[in-house]
């Protein structure tokens, strides 16, 4: 048995802050953010605004999270339906990777059962901040594999913003808001098309876990409500430590990817990767130019542009591969 994804999806809020509109009203300025990030602008659930004392204001709508999550869903579960003739009570498990919860109970991925009326489908969340959509990936794959379920509907969701401390330029300028989906289903055949999953990594550092945390749901007053985080280190930890996991990935199959998908968080770790892999810039698409950071979402929404802009091709050879909060990181192999 292997699994297979067999549809995706995405949603951005219509928000758009761009360097130029965040760089009125902090110091900062596109140069600088472009040159050092490679981002351009981000998507925002709400706008952060100075008020007539300078502070920075947000006004969240209802449950933001959800409502990119339940978009990213439908719209992964449309394209099942439509390719694959997916029915809502085949989806046997909803697994959410995020880390920018609405609430911290019921677990998102309930919620979401509800309001996408899948019947049969068991829930639950899973927090790995930018990692967590791998985490997910692998562990809906390991049940396919198992034979526990035949279908489950993955979703790597953020609303991030809510949770960054606007005065600190350091982080306020990476983060976007998104949510992006997949749909994986067992293939009991694997003869057909030799598409699916074909391998999985996952790793934690937990020894490197003040480098990047967000304490705002445990917020009192000796912490602040905010991320956090040393980007240097981060930095280290990402070109290290992504190239070494996707050569653990790769060791004995002998296979040179066609794509490689990595988490959006900065342009210059991507390069850096690129260099160390001795990969070509073209092989590794990228969108963070337009939604900044988004975490959890960004590898499942930049494979959805790609699969909806018809980049991605039959038999094509590709490698996920994230890290972040944690520190955690993986990677995955798939054939498409
Ligand atoms: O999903 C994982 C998420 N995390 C990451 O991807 C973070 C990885 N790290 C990075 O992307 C980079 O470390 C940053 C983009 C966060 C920072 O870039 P850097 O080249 O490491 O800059 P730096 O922190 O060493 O700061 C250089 C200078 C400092 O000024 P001084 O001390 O040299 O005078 C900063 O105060 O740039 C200043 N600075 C800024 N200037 C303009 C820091 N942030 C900004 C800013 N605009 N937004």
């Amino acid at each position: 048995m292997i699994s297979k994804i067999i549809a995706t999806g995405s949603c951005v809020p219509d928000i758009c802050l761009t360097n130029e509109a965040l760089s009125q009203w902090m110091e900062t300025s596109d140069e600088w953010i472009r040159s050092r990030t490679g981002i351009g602008a981000r998507r925002l659930a709400a706008m952060p605004e100075p008020d007539a004392n300078g502070c920075i204001r947000t006004h969240y709508g209802d449950s933001p999270l959800f409502t990119l999550a339940r978009e990213a869903a439908k719209r992964a579960l449309s394209m099942a339906e439509a390719q694959k003739g997916l029915a809502p009570e085949d989806v046997d498990l909803i697994l959410v990777a995020t880390s920018s919860h609405d609430e911290l109970f019921p677990a998102l991925a309930c919620r979401l059962q509800e309001a996408l009326g899948l019947s049969r489908a068991a829930g639950y969340d899973i927090v790995l901040a930018c990692t967590g959509f791998l985490a997910a990936l692998q562990m809906a794959d390991a049940y396919i594999r198992a034979g526990v379920y035949r279908t489950v509907l993955v979703i790597g969701a953020e609303v991030l913003s809510r949770f960054v401390d606007w005065e600190d330029r350091d982080t306020a300028i990476l983060f976007g808001d998104g949510a992006g989906a997949v749909v994986m289903s067992a293939d009991p055949g694997h003869t057909e098309d030799g598409a699916g999953i074909l391998g999985t990594v996952l790793h934690a550092d937990g020894a490197g876990a003040d480098a990047l945390t967000g304490r705002a749901m445990y917020w009192n007053e000796r912490m602040p409500a905010a991320i956090r985080m040393d980007g240097r280190a981060v930095f280290s930890f990402a070109v290290r430590r992504v190239p070494e996991v996707i050569r653990e990935l790769l060791a004995g199959e002998g296979l040179r990817p066609d794509l490689y998908l990595l988490h959006q968080a900065n342009y210059r770790i991507i390069e850096t990767i690129a260099k160390k892999l001795q990969e070509p810039m073209e092989k590794f698409p990228h969108n963070l130019e337009r939604f900044g950071n988004t975490s959890a979402a960004s590898i499942p929404l930049l494979m959805d542009e790609l699969n909806r802009s018809g980049s991605l091709k039959k038999g094509q050879l590709l490698c996920l591969a994230g890290f972040g909060a944690g520190l955690s990181y993986g990677a995955a192999l798939l054939r498409w």
